[in-house]
Parts: C-alpha cells; sequence; structure tokens
C-alpha cells in the first residue's frame, strides 16, 4: 500500500513508490541486457542519487562495483552554477571500466558534464549517465551530454523526496514531490 500521508510541504505528488519501484526495475533490466559483457563500475553523485541508486542497483543482476562521488557547485539552494569542485573522490582508479554514473535529476546538465569529462579523462573505457528525473526544458545551450537511461521526465518545479532536497532536506520522502512555494526562502524564489 503505498504511502498516502503527504508530507505539509508538498504541494502535490509527481512520482509515487509503486512507480519508482517500477522506474528501478525498467531500468535496471536494461542496465542489465547491456553491460553483460563490460566491466561494470557505478559510480553514484552524492548525495542526491543515494537512495535510487541503491535500490536500482539491486535489480542489476550482474557483477558490478560501486563508489561515490561527492561535488559541490556553487549556486544557491535551487539553482546550480556549472563550476564544479570535487569535495570526495573515487578510492581507485576507473581505468578500463565501463563507468555508469548516477544521478538524481539532469537540470542544466553542467554538473554531470564536467563529471562525465573528467572520468573520461582518467581513461574510463566507456561513460553512461543513468539519471532517475530529467528536465529536459532546464538543459543549458552548451551542454552536449545526452543520458543513456531516464526514470522519467518531469515539468520544470522544484522537486523533492528518495534523495532529493531542498537546504539539505526532505531527502527521506519515499516519493518525489513538487516543493510548495511557501516552504521555499524568498530569495530561492523564481
Ligand atoms: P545541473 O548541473 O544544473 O544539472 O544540476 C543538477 C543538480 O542540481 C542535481 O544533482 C540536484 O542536486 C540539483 N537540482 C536540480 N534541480 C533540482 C530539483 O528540482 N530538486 C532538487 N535538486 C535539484
Ligand atoms: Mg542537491
Amino acid at each position: 500500500m503505498a504511502n498516502i500521508n503527504i508530507h505539509e510541504d508538498v504541494e502535490r505528488i509527481l512520482v509515487t513508490e509503486e512507480e519508482l519501484r517500477e522506474i528501478n526495475r525498467r531500468l535496471g533490466k536494461k542496465i542489465t541486457e547491456d553491460y553483460k559483457d563490460k566491466k561494470l563500475f557505478i559510480v553514484g553523485i552524492l548525495k542526491g542519487s543515494i537512495y535510487f541508486m541503491t535500490d536500482l542497483t539491486r535489480n542489476i543482476d550482474l557483477p558490478l562495483e560501486i563508489d561515490f562521488l561527492g561535488v559541490s557547485s556553487y549556486g544557491s539552494s535551487t539553482r546550480t552554477s556549472g563550476q564544479v569542485k570535487i569535495i570526495k573522490d573515487l578510492d581507485k582508479s576507473i581505468a578500463g571500466y565501463d563507468v555508469l554514473l548516477i544521478e538524481d535529476i539532469l537540470d542544466t546538465g553542467r554538473t554531470l558534464s564536467y563529471v562525465s569529462n573528467m572520468l573520461q579523462s582518467r581513461g574510463a573505457n566507456s561513460i553512461a549517465v543513468c539519471t532517475l528525473l530529467d528536465k529536459p526544458e532546464r538543459r543549458a545551450p552548451d551542454v552536449t551530454l545526452v543520458p543513456e537511461y531516464v526514470g522519467c521526465d518531469v515539468p520544470n518545479a522544484f522537486v523533492i523526496g528518495y534523495g532529493l532536497d531542498y537546504d539539505q532536506k526532505y531527502r527521506n520522502l519515499p516519493y518525489i514531490g513538487v516543493i510548495k512555494e511557501s516552504a521555499i526562502k524568498p530569495e530561492d524564489r523564481d
């Protein structure tokens, strides 16, 4: 039975728990087919991707390794600037591995473009992107990165839950919801 208690700061639910399970099953099955003869290395971008990554990888029926990259991008609580700093690096070399980057949401696409270029320069055999959510409308004009795996597209609204935060809160909501305008600080509003 889905959780019907909606958090008071959530305007509406966009992706339910059941829909999240279905997304994880579908993407896990596809990744299992696509990476059969590869050397799969899953890299989660902290912290937003952790709920998605732990559920997704349990649906991938292949040998794989996991690690995390901590990135900080300068900007406000609701917008990224594209200037990325690595604050937690990978524990080992990914040279020769088929890297699958796991992200919570693709917005302008600047964070992942930076990370993807960086890992390419470290000698990965291949790099692909798996994002739970995509806001295609928001992509920056200079970003050419295209995600290979997408859970679902979302409209241009600020979303929280299942890893996604506003001001470091709400990550533990079991669904994805649109945050109420009243819960956003005036300086962060559009
Ligand atoms: P990008 O570099 O603009 O693609 O920024 C992606 C990052 O911005 C994501 O990993 C999130 O941390 C954050 N972000 C973008 N949109 C949202 C949103 O609607 N809710 C929560 N975080 C978001
Ligand atoms: Mg974030």
